[in-house]
């Protein structure tokens, strides 16, 4: 018998992406899907799309970087659907930050979002959890918050925020019956990445990716990354010393 609760799913960042697929895939297994993104057209495109599958969507607009809001939404959501048994924290954006374009605001924004966005719903759903004493928590982050890379400082430094938050909490974790994941995928070809205009390596389409996740979340793998080339090499590179690893860095990026 499957250890996953999926009754009622919330999703961030639902509405394009890796988010809307997870969201559909979830839907055809008859899970009822509380969807969020701040662009409420967007979401209701996906419910629309979702309309003769197994499973529901059901639109909560929210902006994750409102503190209030984020804890108004979950209520809003539990009143109406019942206990979230699984949320996957999933809303972020992606700026690359050449030296020459460097700006506080871009990297509070990257941060607020990315970062806080997770922490402002974490907090509140984690209290909840723990009083029934279970539930599954996921979090997306990025293979790009293993270690500095080119251009992303302000990116890669919001997602190795979140990896450190979701290791230490995962520690925290114990005993409570609530299963925690960190989600790290590597390139996926949705709205964020279609704006990049360097090669991606090992690209995956958002339904292959919310597949693994969901494939990772069955399992309550505490990390699900994927593709595992990719991974692999990016953990290896993480094992190196400054002196190789930067200029091994410049060499493969030709920086
Ligand atoms: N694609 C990749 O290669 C890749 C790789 C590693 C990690 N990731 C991570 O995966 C997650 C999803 O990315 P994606 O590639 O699927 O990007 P995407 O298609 O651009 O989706 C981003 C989602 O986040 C929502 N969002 C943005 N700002 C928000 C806010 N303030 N409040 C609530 N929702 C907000 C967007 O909708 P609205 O704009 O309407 O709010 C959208 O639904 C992100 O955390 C990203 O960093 C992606």
């Amino acid at each position: 018998m499957s250890k996953t609760d999926w009754s009622v799913v919330w999703i961030t960042g639902a509405s394009t992406g890796i988010g809307a697929a997870l969201a559909l895939a979830l839907a055809r297994r008859g899970c009822t899907v509380a969807i969020s993104a701040r662009g409420v057209a967007a979401l209701e495109n996906l419910v629309h799309q979702a309309q003769g599958l197994a499973g529901e969507l059901w639109p909560y607009p929210l902006d994750v970087t409102d503190t209030a809001a984020c804890a108004a939404t979950l209520a809003q959501i539990e009143a109406e659907r019942g206990p979230v048994t699984l949320a996957v924290l999933n809303a972020g954006s992606h700026r690359a930050l050449a030296l020459e374009a460097f700006e506080v605001a871009a990297f509070e924004s990257l941060m607020r979002l990315n970062y806080m966005g997770v922490v402002n719903i974490a907090v509140p759903l984690l209290e909840r959890m723990r009083r029934h004493g279970s539930g599954q928590l996921a979090i997306t982050a990025s293979v790009a918050g293993y270690r500095g890379l080119p251009t992303a400082s302000a990116y890669g430094a919001s997602k190795a925020a979140l990896i450190n938050f979701a290791e230490a909490l995962q520690l925290d974790l114990k005993g409570t019956g609530i299963a925690l994941s960190l989600i790290n995928p590597g390139f996926v070809r949705t709205p964020l990445t279609d704006q990049n205009s360097f090669p991606m390596p090992f690209l995956l389409e958002a339904e292959d990716a919310a597949g693994r996740i969901i494939q990772g979340l069955e399992k309550r793998h505490f990390e699900i990354a994927f593709p595992w080339r990719f991974v692999f090499g990016l953990k290896l590179l993480r094992l190196l010393p400054y002196s190789v690893y930067f200029p091994l860095v410049r060499w493969i990026t030709r920086l």
